[in-house]
C-alpha cells in the first residue's frame, strides 16, 4: 500500500525534522527533501511544506530553492522563512523589520480551512527578523500579530491564496509553544492536501514483515546487535518475519561499554529467545590499542569508527556474512546525516554510514527495516512487537560509547593568561549569585547557531538553588566568549589550583568510569528518575585540583525529546549526597559536579 505523503523542504536549522515528526503524529507520512530537489522527485507528494531557515530573504540570501517547485500543482505551506519565500515569490514585499521572538498572540482575520478549529486568538511561537510587509494580488491575510515593540506594528502572520493553493504562516506551528500548531498542520495535510491518515504503526508493521519476507526470500540476515533500542527492535522484527533460525546476530564489545553491558545484552537476547545464532566478540584490546594516546575528539571518533568497521568486517567474514543480507537498525535521522539534516554543520561524525557499508548498500546487500522511522516511532513499533518496556525505554547510548565520555589529554598544564582573564570575566557575572567561577583548562564540544564549538567549561562553586544555577549559567554563555559549558561543584570548597593532567583511554580509567556510571544509573532508578530523564552521561575529565590528581566527574542528566535540543535536569539533594558518598569512595576522583548546560550551547555528550 502506498501512503499519501508530504514533502518537508529543509532550509536548514533544526526545524525540518520537527515538522516531519509532527505530521507523522497525524498519521500522514512526511519525508525530508532538499530545496534543490527536482520536481520529478517531488511529484509523488500530495503537498509540500517549506521549513524555516537561518537565512534572510531581505538580504538576498539564496537558500537554493529550485523555483520550479513553486509551479507544481500541489498545495504548498511555508513556515516562517518558507512563508516569506511564498509571499516574495508571488509579488509580496519582505523587509528587515526587527525581531519578533517568543510567545505571541495570533489574531484570526477570516474563517479559512487552514485555521479550522482555531479560536479568534491563539498563542503562537515567533522567531524572525524579516517580515512580509505587503501581499501579492492573489493573496489575502488570514491572521496577524501585533508587535508591541516601539509602537503597535502589524505583522502578516498567516496568508493564503486558494486560487494558487499557496499558504504561509510566519510563526512555527511545529513548536509546542504554538498551542494549536498540530491543528494547523492537520488542516493543511488533511483538509487542503486531502491526505488520508494511513500511516499507522499497525500497518507499518504488516508492510515491513511482508517487505522483509520478500527481500530475504529463503536467505538469512546478519545483524549487528549492540543492545540499543534500534538494533533490538530490528532483531525482533526480523525474527517475526523470517523466524529466529535464519537470523544471525553479532555483538561486539568495544571495551567502551557500560558496566556488565555485554553480559546484559546476552541475557536480553536469551529473554527474547534470539540466542540460537548469537555470536560474541570481545574487541577491548583492539580498540584500546588503536586509541593509544589520542586525545582529539574527532580523531578518537574516527579511530573508534574505523576499528569497528575493521573488526566487524573480519568477524562477519569469519562467520560467512557473504551468505547473508546485512541487517541494520539505521533510523531515519541517520540516513539524512548525523542525526541532524543535510544542511546542518557536521557537529560530530556518526559512523553508521561508513564507506564499507555504503558499498554493501550499493550492491543491494543491506536491509534496513527502520530506515523510515524516528526514535519515538521505533519505540512504538517495539511496543507493537511486545518487546518488554524496560528494553524499549533504555536511555540512548552513543555508538562510540564511553569513548566520548572519557576525555583524554596528553598535556599537563595550568591556566594561561587568556583563561585567567576569562575567569575574571565569568566571576563578574556569577558573583551576584553567590558563586565562584573556575575556568577549567580543558575543552569540550558544543553547538552554537548550528555550528560546532570547542571551548572551555567553567566550574561554579557555591550554594544556590537549581533555578539560580541555570540562570547564572545562561548569563555566562551570553556574556563570556569562549565558554560553552557550566558545571556545578558538589563540594562547597572553592578550588585554588586547577590544572589539566595527562590521561589516556586506558582500561583502568574506563573501569573507574564504568563504576561511577553504574552508581549514577542505579541512583536514578532508586529515586524513580530513570524514566523521567532522557539521558544521563557520566563524564570523566583528567584534572588535578589543589594537588589531588584524578578525574573530575561530571553527571549530566538532561530532558529532551529528540536530542536536537536538551535542558539540564536537577537531582534531589538526597541523591546528590548518595552519589557523593559512593563515587568519592571509589578513589581517584578529584571533584564531583553536575552539568548545568542546555543544548545549545553544549551538546549532550562532551565530545
Ligand atoms: P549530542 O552530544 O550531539 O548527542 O548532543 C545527541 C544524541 O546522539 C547521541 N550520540 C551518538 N549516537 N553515535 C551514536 O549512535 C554517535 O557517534 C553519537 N554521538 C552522540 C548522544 O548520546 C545523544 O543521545
Amino acid at each position: 500500500m502506498k501512503h499519501d505523503s508530504i514533502a518537508v523542504i529543509d532550509f536548514g536549522g533544526q526545524y525540518a525534522h520537527l515538522i516531519a515528526n509532527k505530521v507523522r503524529r497525524l498519521n500522514v507520512l512526511a519525508e525530508i527533501k532538499q530545496p534543490e530537489d527536482l520536481v520529478q522527485d517531488l511529484s509523488r507528494f500530495k503537498g509540500i511544506i517549506l521549513s524555516g531557515s537561518p537565512a534572510l530573504t531581505s538580504e538576498g540570501d539564496d537558500p537554493g530553492l529550485n523555483r520550479q517547485i513553486m509551479s507544481m500543482d500541489v498545495p504548498i505551506l511555508g513556515l516562517c522563512f518558507g512563508h516569506q519565500e511564498i509571499a516574495h515569490h508571488y509579488g509580496g514585499a519582505i523587509e528587515q523589520t526587527g525581531r519578533e521572538w517568543g510567545r505571541t498572540l495570533f489574531h484570526k482575520t477570516v474563517e479559512h480551512p487552514l485555521l479550522k478549529g482555531l479560536s479568534d486568538k491563539e498563542q503562537v511561537w515567533m522567531s524572525h527578523n524579516d517580515s512580509v510587509t505587503s501581499l501579492g494580488d492573489d493573496f489575502i491575510e488570514l491572521g496577524y500579530t501585533i508587535l508591541e515593540d516601539g509602537g503597535k506594528q502589524h505583522r502578516f502572520a498567516a496568508i493564503g491564496s486558494d486560487k494558487l493553493r499557496r499558504y504561509g504562516v510566519q510563526f512555527h506551528p511545529e513548536v509546542d509553544d504554538t498551542l494549536n500548531g498540530d491543528v494547523i498542520l492537520g488542516n493543511f495535510v488533511k483538509e487542503i492536501c486531502g491526505c488520508a491518515s494511513s500511516w499507522t504503526m499497525d500497518k507499518y508493521l504488516e508492510q515491513q514483515i511482508d517487505a522483509i519476507k520478500k527481500q530475504v526470500g529463503d536467505g538469512s540476515v546478519f545483524l549487528l546487535a549492540s543492545g540499543g533500542v534500534d538494533s533490538t527492535v530490528a532483531a525482533v522484527l526480523f525474527a517475526r518475519a523470517i523466524g529466529n533460525k535464519r537470523l544471525h546476530l553479532l555483538h561486539i564489545d568495544n571495551g567502551l561499554m557500560r558496566k556488565d553491558e555485554s553480559a546484559n545484552v546476552i541475557n536480553m537476547y536469551k529473554e527474547l529467545n534470539l540466542i540460537d545464532n548469537f555470536h560474541f566478540y570481545d574487541a577491548t584490546v583492539d580498540f584500546l590499542e588503536a586509541l593509544g594516546t589520542e586525545s582529539e575528539p574527532e580523531k578518537k571518533r574516527a579511530i573508534i569508527g574505523n576499528t569497528f568497521v575493521e573488526i566487524f568486517d573480519r568477524e562477519a567474514r569469519r562467520l560467512g556474512i557473504e551468505d547473508h543480507l546485512l541487517g541494520q537498525g539505521t533510523i531515519y535521522p541517520d540516513t539524512i546525516e548525523t542525526g541532524a539534516t543535510k544542511r546542518s554543520d557536521t557537529i560530530k561524525t556518526h559512523h553508521n554510514r561508513v564507506p564499507v557499508i555504503e558499498e554493501l548498500i550499493k550492491q543491494g546487500k543491506v536491509i534496513e527495516p527502520l530506515a523510515d522511522l524516528y526514535k519515538v516511532e521505533v519505540r512504538e513499533l517495539g511496543e507493537k512487537l511486545e518487546i518488554p518496556s524496560k528494553l524499549i525505554w533504555r536511555h540512548p547510548f552513543p555508538g562510540p560509547g564511553l569513548g566520548v565520555r572519557l576525555l583524554c589529554s596528553d598535556i599537563s598544564e595550568q591556566k594561561d593568561d587568556k583563561l585567567i582573564a576569562m575567569e575574571l570575566e565569568t566571576q563578574k557575572v556569577v558573583q551576584q549569585y553567590g558563586l565562584t567561577a573556575t575556568v577549567l583548562p580543558v575543552k569540550s564540544v558544543g553547538v552554537k547557531a548550528d555550528l560546532r564549538t570547542y571551548e572551555n567549561p567553567v566550574l561554579l562553586t557555591g550554594t544556590a538553588d537549581f533555578e539560580k544555577l541555570t540562570e547564572a549559567a545562561g548569563r555566562v554563555f551570553k556574556e563570556v566568549k569562549g565558554i560553552n559549558r557550566c558545571v556545578w561543584n558538589f563540594s562547597k570548597e572553592v578550588p585554588q589550583d586547577v590544572k589539566s593532567i595527562k590521561g589516556y583511554m586506558t582500561k583502568e580509567r574506563l573501569d573507574l568510569l564504568r563504576e561511577a556510571d553504574a552508581i549514577v544509573m542505579n541512583g536514578l532508578k532508586k529515586y524513580n528518575l530513570y524514566d523521567k530523564i532522557w539521558q544521563c552521561p557520566t563524564v570523566f575529565v583528567p584534572i588535578e585540583i589543589d594537588g589531588t590528581p584524578g578525574e573530575l566527574c561530571v553527571v549530566r542528566p538532561i530532558y529532551s525529546e529528540r536530542a536536537m535540543t536538551a535542558t539540564a535536569a536537577s537531582l534531589p539533594e538526597e541523591l546528590i549526597k548518595e552519589l557523593t558518598e559512593k563515587i568519592m569512595a571509589l578513589g581517584g576522583i578529584s571533584a564531583l559536579t553536575l552539568d548545568l548546560t542546555s543544548k545549545p550551547p553544549g551538546t549532550i555528550e562532551w565530545e
